[in-house]
């Protein structure tokens, strides 16, 4: 499949995704040395935008690079990617990397060696029906809040998944739900809405942010942020992911058993219904010109 070339803006300059190139030497490629954020565009609009930027004002930070864009130059950016995609549902995807030096050492390049920022614009496919997960040993490292391009673990992770015909793989570290592969993952328990607290062990998630804000403000349901033993997402009422480019994703099977019990057991319930109304609402909202 071919897709049609999008515009990307590399290093300053815009060129597409047919005639992009990065440095061999560039840190990104060759240590996973940068950040990036996905940012979901709705109606043409970006939804979240605040959230991103400081979050990825954030992960620079806490690995040591500079901010390499004022916000006026990322907007401008912006704006170009989604003029130029014709899609109702879209993401930018953006990194910065600790640039490319002349020669590969691991340790940190001076101050004179630029990072290498990248940035381009996708449509986003709707999903379809509930997700099958399987749960998977979490291997990352202590800082999965910093949202790094080292994705080796998470990928394996979901290769895990979709090798067993499933969609996301669930981490698990010390008998307790962490995220998911690529998503937070929440739990409907006892009434309850539960999910891992923010910290070093998960990325904390703008629509993670977004949904727990809505959920207090709306009182929709009550919110515990705190960690879910394996045992007790296995016995959960709803378990539901989210994520910039999948919102609200209903959890119908974890490691091929239905979530829920009895004749409710593998369909997508009430409170996960609720949230899901809410919060495309929100997204209208926030989204329209
Ligand atoms: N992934 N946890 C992990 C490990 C993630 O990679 C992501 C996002 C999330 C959800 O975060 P947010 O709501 O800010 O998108 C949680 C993006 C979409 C990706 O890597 O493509």
């Amino acid at each position: 499949m071919t897709a049609e070339p999008r515009p990307v803006y590399l290093n300053g300059e815009w060129c597409t995704t047919e005639t992009a190139c990065v440095s061999v030497f560039d840190r990104g490629y060759l240590f996973g040395d940068g950040v990036y954020e996905v940012i979901p565009a709705f109606a043409g609009r970006l939804f979240g935008l605040e959230a991103h930027m400081t979050r990825l004002a954030r992960s620079l930070d806490a690995i040591g690079i500079g901010q390499p864009l004022g916000r006026e130059a990322w907007q401008a950016i912006f704006d170009r990617l989604i003029a130029a995609l014709d899609a109702p549902d879209a993401a930018i995807y953006l990194q910065v990397t600790r640039g490319a030096p002349a020669r590969r050492d691991h340790a940190w390049p001076d101050t004179s060696v630029r990072p290498g920022v990248m940035a381009t614009i996708s449509p986003v496919g709707g999903i379809e029906g509930g997700a099958r997960v399987i749960t998977v040993p979490d291997q990352r490292w202590g800082r999965c809040d910093i949202k790094s391009i080292n994705l080796l673990p998470n990928t394996m992770a979901r290769q895990q998944a979709i090798d067993k015909g499933c969609d996301e793989a669930v981490l698990i570290r010390d008998g307790l739900v962490m995220e998911g592969a690529a998503t937070n993952l929440f739990a409907v328990i006892g009434g309850r809405l539960l999910t891992a607290p923010n910290g070093p062990r998960i990325l904390p998630g703008v629509t993670r942010g977004l949904l727990i804000d809505l959920a207090r403000r709306e009182r929709l349901v009550e919110v515990d942020e705190s960690f879910i033993s394996i045992g007790a997402l296995r016995e959960a009422d709803e378990v539901f992911l989210t994520s910039s480019t999948k919102d609200l994703w209903p959890v119908v099977e974890i490691d091929g058993k239905p979530v829920g019990q009895d004749e409710r057991a593998g369909r997508v319930g009430p409170i996960t219904r609720l949230l899901d109304r809410h919060f495309q609402a929100l997204k209208t909202e926030r989204s329209e010109p």
